[in-house]
């Protein structure tokens, strides 16, 4: 078992996309058996709170649901659980750093830098387009699962 960990500042926009995004990706490849695959944010301030409407709907229009998730907060005994930690921004490295302390296994990655254009997630929380956090998202994701799919 791969366990996944994808993390953002609330847990309520781009971390849950990802997270079914790339259960979705994993599950078509018939490996959904594989891997664990999880989302939360360095911040508890939506703990509790299901996922944005925005990131909801745009997942309905290609098919899928989130439903059930709701906001946690990072913790410290995560690092050791999860094998791979992907943050969706540079800043959400610095958070995850605060709260679990160096990244000593190297498990700690920024999701779009699987891809060919590295960067930050596009941040819908600011823009409102949840469009451009998809089309960021998946292009992450499958860029993502390229890279797992040579090692595991
Ligand atoms: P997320 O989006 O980190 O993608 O879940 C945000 C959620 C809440 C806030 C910012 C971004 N906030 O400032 O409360």
């Amino acid at each position: 078992m791969t366990n996944i960990l994808f993390v953002c500042l609330g847990n309520i926009c781009r971390s849950p996309m990802a997270e079914f995004v790339m259960k979705d990706i994993v599950r078509k490849a018939g490996r959904g058996a594989d891997f664990h695959i999880e989302s939360a944010g360095t911040s508890n301030e939506e703990y509790g709170n299901p996922v944005h409407s925005g990131t909801r709907n745009k997942l309905a229009k290609v098919g899928i649901s989130v439903a059930g998730k709701t906001a946690r907060c990072m913790q410290r005994m995560d690092y050791r659980k999860y094998d791979y930690i992907i943050a969706m921004e540079q800043r959400n490295i610095a958070g995850i750093k605060r709260i679990c302390g160096e990244d000593t296994q190297g498990k700690v990655y920024r999701l779009l830098d699987f891809t060919n254009r590295p960067g930050d997630i596009s941040d819908p929380w600011y823009t409102g387009n949840f469009d451009a956090t998809y089309r960021d998202v998946l292009a992450g994701c499958e860029a993502f699962w390229r890279y797992l799919q040579k090692r595991h």
